[in-house]
Formats: C-alpha cells, structure tokens, sequence
C-alpha cells in the first residue's frame, strides 16, 4: 500500500502517537480524519497536521459515534485505506488498594475504551474497507491497532491496562484471520515507553525509572518512531497478524 495516496483514520490522532502517525501521513500526502474524543485538542491537531486533515469528535467505546465517525470519513475522504487505533486510557490502579478494592465500574471503563474501542473500530473499517478496489496484491486495506508491552508484563497496578492490552493482542490473529478474504490486514504494535502527554502525565521520578529500564536506546521512544513503524507496516504486505513490539528491549518489572 501506499503512503502517497493512503486515506487513513488516526483515533486518539489528536495527542501522543496517533498525532505523530497523523502528522507523518499528512506529510508524505495521504489522507488523513483524526477521530478523538477531546475536540478542543482534535480542532488543534487539524491545525497543525494541515494539508486537509479533518477531526471528528469520536467516542471508540460507543458503537454508534465509531459508526458515524467512519461514514464522515468515508464520505471526506472517498474511502478508508489505513486505520490506526491509538485511542486509550491507562486507568492505573490497584486491585485492592488503600481505599479498597478497584470499583468494577473502573475496570469496565479501561476495558471498554481500550479493547471494545478497538474492536469496534476495527470491524467497522473493515466493513467500509471492502468498498476499496484491491491493489496489485490483492489488498483493499491496512487496520493498525496499539497494544504495549504491559500485555506482556504488565506492572502491579496495571491489572486493567494490562487486560485491556493483552486482549488486543489476542484478538489481532482472529480478526486478521477472517478478514483476510477481504484483502484486509490486521497488525498490533505494542510500544515500549514513548515520551507523550500520556507519559508526561506520570510524576518525574517514575518518567525516569521506567526510562532507565530501556537497554537501547537508553531513553523514551519519540512518536515520529512509532509513526514509521505503522508506516512500514502500511507498506509491506507481508506484515499480517501478529504483534510487533516496538520497545527498545525493555521488559518491564513488577513496579
Ligand atoms: N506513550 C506510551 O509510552 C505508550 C506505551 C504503550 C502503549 N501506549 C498506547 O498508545 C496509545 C496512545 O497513547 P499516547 O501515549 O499517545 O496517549 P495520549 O494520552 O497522548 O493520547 C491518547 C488519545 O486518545 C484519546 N482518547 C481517550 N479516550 C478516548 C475515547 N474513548 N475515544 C476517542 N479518543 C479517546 C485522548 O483524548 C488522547 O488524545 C494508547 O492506546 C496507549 O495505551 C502508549
């Protein structure tokens, strides 16, 4: 597939790793609607990644924005050729913490935002996907979705991400599996840690702890690195069904 002519979403494309796969889609002139749920930051990141990008305020957990949200940009952009989950929430917490255990309610959102968002966003551009003429290679589209390495070891507090991020994993051979008739392929990253509002968010002396827990290179990863990973995915038909871990060798401990 190429870049040049890529008519891509990009969900939670207003922050972190989706504006930076936003931006370097942009750049190299495809297509690009940015779904997120914040729409000041969504109208910003338009004005930023330029060349005729558009947002649309999206909730990934609630099936009937993911659905109206991909007729826009159908309708925008002619097609969808690429689609790249980064919408998530973290939702840290422990199972049984000071004030008790986790309420199940906090669970079920992680939950839902991270793995339902992706699900739903998945099978609902898998279905417009269909309506693209196929490539050379027999390929009508690309689906990205963003995992972390928490799927594989997951810190204590990271009951619920850790979840969320595993099941995304799981769920990336099945649905590459059933939409290969379509010419459709399904591909997860699973990020190391990336210096993103995300991560900023973290208090300064856990930024620097997990950093120093990288081997190489011995710092966070930029988005713009991750925004090449999902590039050369969209590019090499080969790539189907699994899980990349982009993380510069970390294996996260207990805490
Ligand atoms: N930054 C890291 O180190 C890292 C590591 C591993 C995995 N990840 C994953 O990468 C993805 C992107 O993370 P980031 O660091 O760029 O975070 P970020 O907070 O900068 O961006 C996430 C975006 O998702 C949006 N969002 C949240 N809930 C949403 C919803 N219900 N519907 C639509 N949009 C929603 C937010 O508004 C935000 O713009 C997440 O799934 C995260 O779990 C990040």
């Amino acid at each position: 597939m190429i870049l040049e002519s890529a008519q891509a979403i990009v969900s939670g494309g207003a922050s972190g790793l989706g504006l930076a796969v936003a931006t370097e889609i942009a750049d190299a002139g495809g297509q690009v609607t940015i779904l997120d749920i914040n729409e000041e930051a969504g109208n910003a990141a338009v004005a930023q990644v330029g060349s005729g990008a558009s947002f649309v305020r999206t909730d990934v957990s609630d099936d009937a924005s993911v659905s109206a949200a991909v007729d826009f940009a159908v309708e925008k952009m002619g097609g969808i050729t690429l689609s790249v989950n980064c919408a998530g929430i973290i939702g840290a917490g422990l199972a049984l913490g000071k004030n008790g255990p986790m309420p199940a309610s906090k669970f079920e959102q992680v939950l839902k935002v991270n793995l339902l968002g992706t699900f739903l966003l998945a099978r609902t551009c898998a279905n417009a996907m269909r309506d693209n003429p196929e490539t050379e290679n027999g390929e009508r589209g690309v689906i990205i979705n963003t995992a972390s390495v928490a799927a594989f070891e997951g810190q204590i507090g990271q009951s619920a991400y850790s979840a969320s991020k595993g099941g995304i994993v799981g769920m990336t051979l099945p649905l590459a599996r059933e939409f290969a008739r379509d010419g459709v392929r399904v591909m997860t990253i699973a990020p190391g840690i990336f210096l993103t509002p995300m991560m900023e968010a973290l208090p300064e002396h856990v930024q620097e702890s997990l950093a120093s827990q990288i081997p190489f290179p011995r710092r966070m990863g930029k988005p713009a690195e991750f925004a090449r990973m999902v590039t050369s995915i969209y590019a090499n038909p080969m790539l189907n069904g699994t899980t990349i871990r982009l993380d510069g060798a970390i294996r996260m401990q207990p805490k």
